[in-house]
């Protein structure tokens, strides 16, 4: 996306917040034209919360109060990124491996509005991305064998460095799970759920209510 249409989408974002609510922010950088356009707002004031460390940063940069997502019981709207999204609102997120908190932050929102361009939207989900699974370390080998059986190739994701494994800020690990063919998109997340030791996927199956897709011609919504 680039960075002229990925401004348009966070100004669009900005007519969804209302003044003196608590909204959440993910990570990306179309969220952080958001942060901007929210602090250049006079009138506009919110409180935050957020799953991303560099959202944190951003906020408290621009001035934005910060709560802690463990003190807040309701969201009013929360906004975020993903790799991919399809017309039904699935959605797949990979990068940030910070899914456990951003679906938590999901949850609590009466709104969850996707920042998008056109070309993260699909008919139906693709899985060029692998869905991420953060797990306890003790149910590694377990978790492998489990997403093997259901037709996944697991990789374990490695940090920069030498034979280090990502850690989590929860202290758990992430699994990148490969799959070539998904026919039953819910059935996957619910049976990946199951498995123990699984905290939580990267795979969004009717979270998500909402989509501002921006592209050459503007900003469309995708609503559930
Ligand atoms: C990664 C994500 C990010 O939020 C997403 O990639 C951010 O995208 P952009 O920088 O284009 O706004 O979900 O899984």
């Amino acid at each position: 996306m680039s960075d002229d249409v990925k401004k348009v989408c966070a100004r669009e974002a900005l007519k969804w917040i209302k003044s003196g609510t608590v909204i959440g922010l993910g990570g990306g950088s179309t969220i952080s034209y958001l942060i901007q356009y929210i602090k250049e707002d006079a009138d506009l004031r919110v409180k935050v919360v957020t799953p991303s460390v560099k959202t944190r940063l951003l906020c408290i940069e621009q001035g934005l109060e910060v709560l802690y997502t463990s003190a807040v019981d309701q969201i009013s709207v929360a906004f975020d990124g993903c790799d991919e999204v399809d017309e039904s609102l699935n959605a797949l997120k990979s990068g940030g491996g910070i899914h456990t908190k951003e679906k938590l932050i999901a949850s609590m929102a009466e709104d969850y509005i996707l920042l998008v361009d056109e070309t993260k939207v699909v008919n139906r989900l693709t899985f060029k991305h692998p869905v991420v699974l953060e797990i306890l370390e003790d149910s590694l080998a377990y978790v492998q064998k489990k997403v093997a059986a259901l037709g996944g190739k697991p990789v374990i994701r490695v940090s920069g460095a030498k034979d280090g494994f990502t850690v989590t800020e929860n202290g758990n690990l992430l699994l990148d799970v490969y799959f070539e063919q998904v026919e039953d998109i819910a059935s996957l997340e619910s049976e990946l759920q199951q498995i123990r030791g699984v905290v939580d996927t990267s795979l969004f199956v009717q979270v998500a209510t909402k989509a501002l897709v921006a592209g050459e011609g503007g900003v469309r919504l995708i609503a559930s």
